[in-house]
């Protein structure tokens, strides 16, 4: 019974670290040292190189060490039948939130606007508007759009969430189902994707979306790159029917240097960092779902198969 981590970055010592400090008792490898194969009952994984979880033929239990677990679907060998669980942590989604109402905050004080002007020396006070002459919509209400609701409305922003089944929020106007995003749309000034990424999410954020919303709206995508398409967000903005788009996640990632949106003045890039897992908030949990599965128990923040998330 052991723990295998399984991720292409320079994290794997760190994971490794985190969990070996809080279960000694536990046997942990990185899938790049020499390892027993046979012995590996539970696999750690953050975006796994296609086909390695096959090589376990023991496995009993996958767990993303992130919130998104489109990576595990996506790849046709991740093995079928095995419980997979994501990370549901309050520090993620406090990072998520405040990554979103940086984006938002630096649009309605025209930052981004005296960041192209600066570029040319120019002296231009610009009009701004106020956190109460915006409506803030946000695709998806699971823990980080939950917790993103909340900070908007303290923060004083009317709020309102698109979801699949209807969440109630304290002071958040909660839309759900194919039938209401339309007028879900038609009032979001600013939308925020937080959606998880799934069949039925991919390329959600195109032009006939768009152009559903307020002329002028600003975009924030902090979901995953598949969700937007993205010659149809050169299209929007350059058309005038969006105002400018935060973007931190990208199909191909990282992003290549020769795509456009380096170099649209209305696009503003960041390098997939809104919410990382922190080791010491999520391993706990790991540890705590490392027990139940050996005591046969349910585990924790479970992913349904059939919605992919
Ligand atoms: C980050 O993108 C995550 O899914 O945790």
């Amino acid at each position: 019974m052991s723990i295998v981590i399984i991720r292409q970055d320079d994290k794997i010592e760190l994971w490794k670290e985190a969990l070996q400090r809080a279960a000694p008792d536990i046997s942990i490898y990185s899938y790049l040292e020499e390892h027993p194969a046979d012995e590996i009952t539970m696999a750690l994984v953050w975006k796994n190189p296609k086909g390695t979880l096959s090589q376990y033929p023991n496995l009993e239990y996958i767990a993303s060490s992130g919130a998104g677990v489109d990576f595990l679907f996506e790849d046709e060998t991740t093995p079928k039948n095995l419980p997979i669980t994501r990370v549901v942590d309050a520090m993620l989604a406090s990072d998520m939130s405040e990554y979103v109402l940086a984006a938002i905050f630096s649009y309605l004080k025209r930052f981004y606007q005296y960041k192209i002007n600066q570029t040319k020396s120019l002296w231009k006070p610009e009009q701004y508007r106020r956190i109460a002459d915006y409506t803030v919509g946000i695709l998806g209400l699971g823990a980080l759009g939950t917790a993103l609701a909340k900070d908007l409305v303290r923060f004083g922003f009317k709020t309102q969430g698109w979801s699949n089944s209807r969440k109630k929020i304290d002071k958040v106007t909660a839309f759900a189902g194919k039938d209401e995003l339309a007028e879900f749309l038609g009032s979001s000034e600013i939308l925020a994707c937080l959606l998880p990424l799934t069949n039925a999410t991919a390329g959600i954020l195109n032009k006939e979306l768009f152009n559903q919303l307020p002329k002028g709206a600003f975009v924030i995508n902090a979901a995953r790159g598949g969700h937007l398409v993205d010659v149809d967000l050169i299209e929007m903005l350059d058309s005038g029917q969006l105002s400018g788009a935060t973007l931190d996640v990208f199909h191909q990632e990282p992003l290549s240097s020769d795509h456009p949106f380096w170099q649209h003045e209305k696009i503003h890039i960041t390098p997939h960092y809104a919410s990382v897992s922190d080791t010491d908030s999520v391993v706990p949990q790991i540890i705590e779902n490392y027990r139940r599965m050996q005591h046969g128990e349910l585990l924790t923040n479970l992913v349904s198969t059939d919605k992919g998330y």
